[in-house]
């Protein structure tokens, strides 16, 4: 489900500087006078740019070079590096710092890396994702294995950078892993009893929980001020996902939909039926909210959140 409307650049180079791929992200020029959310899409994927760009080079099999880029361009919605990023800004009181800028970059690859995984025949068979053929349908089967192989790595490798190495490293395996991380949740499907509120947690909310700590850790900050929050923001996102699954149009969302019916998979549809899911969702948003106002967000976060919680609840 992409939220993210296309927003024009508001970030330049001057003419000497090399192309995008070629530059760090901390030689770009901020023109803007003030943050604004456009240009917050344009730092991440500037930095998406400038993390490909890193992670392939002459040696690197072509075809996998170009998966590669094919599983992180066009973007979906990026929800998860700009909630990084909007955290980072409040805590630093304007810009985000360089290192909130690749902690961002490293959570949409590992987000990217899960969705090339989760498209495979042996996990969700999909055919089709942000709205073209998934990786394994364009590059084949052992092509995408890899590519998600790779970004998972590539997200490490951006995380372990600056003085918050430790600690954002930590955070993002923490998301990942087989102990609650998406690795879990992936792997809850194949057991015959699941807590639901685990597997949501586990596949969606993790991410979106080291999200906002990740924004606040690169910043020098406490990040667990920001994690109820992420986490709540993530649970909401993943209930109404379930009810696309159900009731959303293929065409709009640019991926399959029914998929959790025809692969019996644990959703909160199928637990509590349409209307009861809609009350579900209805609280996650409202937690959401209740969460950024106790974390005491700045004004573009609000604005943002205000913006996601609307498409949340406007799309079902
Ligand atoms: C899809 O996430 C997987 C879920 C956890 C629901 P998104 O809907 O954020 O995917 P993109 O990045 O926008 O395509
Ligand atoms: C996605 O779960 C969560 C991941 C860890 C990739 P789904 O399988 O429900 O997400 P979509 O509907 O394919 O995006
Ligand atoms: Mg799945
Ligand atoms: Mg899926």
């Amino acid at each position: 489900m992409s939220l993210a409307s296309p927003q024009p650049a508001v970030l330049a180079c001057t003419k000497s500087e090399a192309p995008t791929s070629q530059r760090s992200i901390s030689s770009t020029r901020l023109q803007a006078p003030k943050p604004t959310l456009a240009a917050i899409e344009s730092l991440i994927d500037e930095a998406l740019e400038a993390s490909i760009a890193s992670a392939t080079g002459p040696s690197t099999p072509p075809t996998l070079a170009k998966a590669l880029r094919y599983a992180v361009f066009p973007g979906g919605g990026r929800l998860r590096p700009q909630l990084c990023l909007l955290v980072a800004m409040v805590e630093s009181g304007g810009w985000p710092p360089p290192d909130a800028i690749h902690a961002a970059a490293a959570i949409e690859l590992l987000h990217c890396a899960s969705l090339v995984h989760d498209d495979l025949p042996c996990f969700d068979d999909a055919d089709a994702r942000r709205g073209r053929p998934s990786v394994h349908r364009v590059f084949g089967e052992p092509i995408a294995v890899l590519v998600g192989d790779a970004l998972i790595v590539h997200a490490f490798h951006q995380a372990a950078r600056g003085p918050h190495a430790g600690a954002l490293v930590k955070t993002l395996s923490d998301a990942a892993g087989s102990l609650r991380g998406l690795v879990a949740g992936q792997a809850w499907e194949t057991e015959a009893f699941v807590s639901l509120e685990e597997y949501h947690r586990a596949k969606t909310a993790s991410l979106f929980e080291a999200a906002a700590a990740m924004g606040a850790i690169a910043s020098g900050s406490d990040a667990d001020r920001w994690r109820e929050l992420g986490e709540a923001l993530g649970r909401a996102y993943q209930a109404a996902d379930d009810i696309a699954d159900a009731i959303g149009n293929a065409a709009v969302i640019g991926k399959p939909i029914g998929q959790d019916d025809a692969k019996a998979r644990p959703s909160l549809v199928r637990s509590l039926g349409l209307e009861g899911a809609r009350r579900h969702l209805a609280t996650l948003v409202e937690d959401a909210s209740a969460s950024a106002m106790r974390g005491g967000g700045g004004q573009l976060l609000d604005q943002w959140l205000e913006r996601v919680a609307a498409r949340l609840t406007e799309l079902q």
